[in-house]
């Protein structure tokens, strides 16, 4: 396997180094440098015990997000400041530390390096700080021995004395408020000579890696051994709107998502919707390229995708074509594109006339847990009939499906209980669900019937009554 050299900061060095561009952050952080402060537990992404910083340059600052560092690729850290517990640690203990250590927020103390780093990003990230933010930002970080309460005391005394802090430079109140260290001042300047140097990779190989968070939970050990193309060094992060249709780079995080404004015009419960999908660092690293492709049949964002009428670029880096998401899936974990071909973006027609969407998961935790079903619709009616409607669904079929004879049905019928209940007979002669460790192969096919009803009674509510769809 050939090594590529990786050029980053990792706290207040700079690093460059022949490495497999494979190997994950946390190998290089604990084995390589020798920073054992990052805890390695679970090595899935599933306990946050591994979450490191990671600045990106932009425009006018450096914005940093948290990911778990030992299921992210060392290539994906080019050009960016790479920043562990050590990387804020001053001799004296910071704010945060203080206060963690005075509410008995850290007992064993395992968990801490992870906590304090998903706190220290929030608080470099935001200006007006709220509790329920910061537990959000909490959120991929489990702890063993506190119960949580002494986490969230912390917490709250953290944001008051933060808030009511007005200050245009962010990096600087927080250095003054003993935060994060002095040298975080000139990281911007720092990064723009890296950027400068930065080379894309141009290996051609079948091997697709964007975020990683399925890959190297999957089959690490594999992915040290194969030449690999890193698609987010083709710069594939974005969202824009052209006319009538939005372009979204298969790059794209599902934070990115989560946070888009123009995608929160056709979906308003974005925020909330996204936030039923994977923790905070997940959500940093996971792209809709790595979901869509993944093929997986409870992929979150595919299934919102697809009610979307979603259509995909793919690119063999020369040619181009644009496919229908919902044609995308040939069998279980099988693609239409051929081995060379990579997602390059997703198109969605903006939607004319009077749109709803809706996006409904059930899983076996509200939060951080996937979907034993999913399911999304996007509707346009004129009065109480139907126009339009593309309903999908997750977990019901070996691929994410587009319910077309069910979404058939539907058009040009007012909306009733009556209405659906017959759609909903359609609709079981179009899945196929299998009994598994999430549910009985009966209780899919039930429960998806009950988020169709779930969808008509968030968006209908004056045309459904509740008491008819239980
Ligand atoms: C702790 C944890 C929680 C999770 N929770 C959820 C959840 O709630 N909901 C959910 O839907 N998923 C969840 N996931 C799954 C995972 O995050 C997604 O499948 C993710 O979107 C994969 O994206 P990635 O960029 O990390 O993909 P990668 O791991 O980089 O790649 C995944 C697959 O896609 C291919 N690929 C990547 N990008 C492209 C592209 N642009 N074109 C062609 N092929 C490509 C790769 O070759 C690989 O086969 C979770 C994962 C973890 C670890
Ligand atoms: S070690 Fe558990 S998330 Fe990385
Ligand atoms: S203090 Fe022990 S795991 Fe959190």
């Amino acid at each position: 396997m050939n090594k590529r050299k990786v050029q980053f900061l990792l706290n207040n060095t700079l690093i460059s180094s022949e490495v497999n561009p494979s190997l994950p952050l946390l190998d290089f952080i604990r084995k390589e440098k020798h920073l054992t402060g990052t805890k390695e537990v679970c090595k899935e992404g599933d306990c946050g015990a591994c979450t490191v910083l990671l600045g990106t340059l932009t425009k006018n600052s450096v914005v940093y997000k948290t990911i778990t560092s030992c299921i992210y690729p060392i290539a994906n850290c080019s050009g960016k400041h790479v920043v562990t517990i050590e990387g804020i640690n001053k001799e004296d203990l910071l704010l945060q530390q203080e206060i963690f250590a005075d509410e008995n927020a850290s007992q064993c103390g395992f968990c801490t390096p992870g906590f304090l780093m998903s706190v220290t990003c929030y608080l470099l990230n935001n200006t007006d700080y709220k509790i329920e933010d910061a537990i959000n930002a909490v959120g991929g970080n489990i702890c063993r021995c506190t119960g949580y309460h002494s986490i969230i005391r912390a917490l709250n005394n953290i944001i008051y004395e933060l808030k009511n802090n007005s200050s245009n430079d962010r990096v600087q109140l927080l250095v003054a408020k003993n935060v994060i260290p002095d040298y975080f001042k000139e990281i911007k300047e720092r990064l723009s000579t890296i950027q400068s140097d930065k080379k894309v990779n141009t290996e051609k190989s079948s091997l697709f890696i964007s975020g990683g968070s399925d890959l190297f939970v999957q089959k690490p050990d594999m992915l040290l051994e194969e030449e690999a193309q890193f698609l987010l060094e083709y710069d594939l992060s974005y969202i824009y709107q052209n006319y009538d249709t939005i372009i979204i780079g298969s790059g794209t995080t599902f934070e990115e998502i989560k946070q888009s404004p123009i995608l929160s015009k056709v979906i308003p419960t974005i925020k909330n919707d996204i936030d039923l999908v994977a923790s905070l660092p997940i959500r940093n690293s996971a792209t809709i390229g790595g979901n869509l492709t993944n093929a997986s049949p409870i992929g979150d964002l595919t299934i919102i995708l697809m009610a979307l009428n979603s259509e995909l670029v793919l690119t063999d880096g020369i040619n181009e074509r644009i496919i229908k998401l919902s044609d995308f899936y040939l069998d279980y974990k099988k693609l239409i594109k051929t081995n060379d071909e990579y997602i390059k973006e997703v198109l969605i027609q903006v939607p004319k006339g009077e749109l709803k969407f809706s996006f409904e998961k059930v899983s076996k935790r509200t939060y951080l847990d996937i979907a034993s079903v999913n399911s999304a619709m996007l509707i346009e009616v004129d009065g109480n009939k139907i126009i339009n409607i593309f309903i999908s669904a997750g977990g019901v079929a070996p691929v994410p499906k587009l319910l077309k004879e069910t979404n058939q049905y539907f058009i040009g019928k007012d909306i009733s209980i009556d209405t659906i209940d017959s759609a909903l007979a359609v609709m079981q002669t179009e899945i196929s669900p299998i009994s598994d460790v999430r549910g009985s192969a009966e209780y899919k096919k039930i429960l998806l019937g009950q988020l169709v009803k779930a969808h008509f009674l968030k968006l209908f509510p004056q045309l459904i009554n509740e008491k008819e769809i239980v």
